[in-house]
């Protein structure tokens, strides 16, 4: 069976997409079979970013994602045979129920977080629930994103969310526009044109999203 990484938050635009696109894409460049299962049937998710993606002609430097984007009635015993992972991008606003569901279904659960202190109160929150219905601590991973690249904020919230005992990725996913843009284009920020990428810095996007991959598996 594969490794099934689960990528929720109780808040929507946490940036749950974002990192479920570019996980899997990371974890397929490094030669793994990938799915990204879609339970988030909303508008901006990642069906949505896969859709885009093919709509590209290859003069519009069409590459594809290079794993398939699922909705959830598409999963089926077979397919899941043959992978090493499944990715789970999860809901905008999951019910309690919903998130004790998926800690059961899942290896990895997750926790993007932003760094300031609404976010990060509203992190330790989730993870008090979810560690709290017992099994899902050692599963349980934040993942601090949209990182302002200079402040030394993320290092702070990085230690802090440490001290209060939660496990923390040592990568932190930094902000950076090159995320929106192959989002609107529905690429990953890999294969972003240079001429789209507007901060100049799509590279070091990517290698957050490798380094955060390997961590996860
Ligand atoms: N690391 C990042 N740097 C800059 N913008 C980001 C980053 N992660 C997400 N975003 C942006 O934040 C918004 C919400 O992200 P999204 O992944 O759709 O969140 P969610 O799936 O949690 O609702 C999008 O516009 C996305 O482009
Ligand atoms: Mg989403």
């Amino acid at each position: 069976m594969p490794a099934v990484i689960a990528i929720t938050s109780e808040k929507g635009g946490v940036g749950k997409s974002t990192l479920a696109v570019h996980l899997a894409g990371a974890l397929s460049e490094r030669g793994l079979h990938v799915t990204l299962v879609d339970e988030d049937g909303r508008v901006g998710s990642s069906i949505g970013w896969a859709q885009r993606s093919l709509k590209r002609s290859p003069e519009q430097g069409h590459v594809g994602l290079g794993f398939e984007v699922l909705e959830p009635d598409e999963v089926r015993p077979r397919l899941l045979r043959d992978l090493d992972a499944l990715v789970i991008d999860t809901e905008g606003r999951p019910k309690r129920k919903e998130l004790r569901d998926l800690s059961e279904r899942a290896d990895t659960i997750l926790l993007p977080s932003g760094v300031s202190t609404l976010e990060l109160e509203s992190t330790l929150t989730l993870a008090e629930f979810l560690t709290s219905e017992g099994g899902a601590r050692r599963k349980l991973k934040v993942i601090l994103t949209r990182v302002p690249p200079t402040s030394g904020a993320g290092e702070r919230a990085r230690e802090d969310l440490r001290e209060a005992g939660l496990t923390v990725c040592n990568t932190l996913v930094r902000q950076y526009a090159a995320y929106l843009r192959a989002a609107e284009l529905g690429v990953l920020c890999r294969d972003l044109p240079a001429r789209e990428d507007l901060g100049g810095r799509a590279a070091q996007a990517w290698q957050d999203i490798l380094s955060l991959s390997r961590e996860v598996l």
